[in-house]
């Protein structure tokens, strides 16, 4: 199955996204993580995505193109994938389209912007795996340290309270015009996102159903 999940920042897009992953057994392609990897080992891409990223703006089209364009061809796609974070901008969705890659659902999940603060501000991530906790819902087992790889856990810079309501207004500027998009096509499944992770879980796996 090949699948997009939308939302917000902080509306639980990575957080969903793995739980499909063990479910399904498909790959989740977060170019979110894929970003924040580049940038970690200041290759080219990532020095030239830091400015966009850290300050809540999109990375430019072609860039996030590329990168997906590139991951799609690998071998463990060829049974379906979870798209976290791809498209963001009605371009970014006609290039999906153009590559022939078929889309199976759509699964938007939505969450008010007034609850996205506390999620973000609390979270806190792996930047050698992508693993992501948080300070009130899902605490590491060990202070700071990552369980699945026993990396440090960081704050993202993005998480920062002003940044984060810049992320929001793009989001409802440049990504939420996605929602129309694939309503047309008929494939697009909204999930209430939940405050506890497990009801949002089961209302997704319902959603992937429907
Ligand atoms: P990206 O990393 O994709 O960030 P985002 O979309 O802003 O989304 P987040 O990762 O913040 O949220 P999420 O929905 O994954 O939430 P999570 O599950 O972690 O992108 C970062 C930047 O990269 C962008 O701003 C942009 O600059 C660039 N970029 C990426 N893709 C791009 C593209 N295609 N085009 C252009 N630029 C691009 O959950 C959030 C927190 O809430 C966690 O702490 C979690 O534990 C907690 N939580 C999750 N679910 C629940 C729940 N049900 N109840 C309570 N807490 C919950
Ligand atoms: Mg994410």
């Amino acid at each position: 199955m090949n699948l997009i999940l939308l939302g917000a920042p902080g509306a639980g897009k990575g957080t969903q996204a793995e739980k499909i992953c063990e479910k399904l057994s498909i790959p989740a392609i977060s170019t979110g993580n894929i970003l924040r990897e580049a940038m970690a080992n200041e290759t080219e891409m990532g020095l030239k995505a830091k400015s966009f990223v850290e300050a809540g703006n999109l990375v430019p089209d072609e860039v996030v193109i590329g990168i997906i364009n590139d991951r799609l061809k690998e071998d463990d796609c060829k049974n379906g994938f979870i798209l976290d974070g791809f498209p963001r901008t009605i371009p970014q969705a006609e290039a999906l389209d153009s590559m022939g890659i078929g889309i199976d659902k759509v699964i938007d999940i939505e969450v008010p912007d007034d609850k996205i603060a506390s999620r973000l501000s609390g979270r806190r991530v792996c930047l050698k795996c992508g693993a992501t906790y948080h300070t009130l819902f899902k605490k590491p087992k060990a202070d700071g340290i990552c369980d699945s790889c026993g990396d440090k856990l960081v704050q993202r810079k993005d998480d920062m309270p002003e940044t984060v309501l810049d992320r929001l207004k793009t989001y409802h500027e440049q990504t939420e015009p996605l929602k129309g998009f694939y309503e047309k096509k008929g494939i697009l499944r909204v999930v209430e996102g939940q405050e506890d992770v497990a009801e949002t879980t089961a209302l997704t796996f319902k959603a992937l159903e429907d």
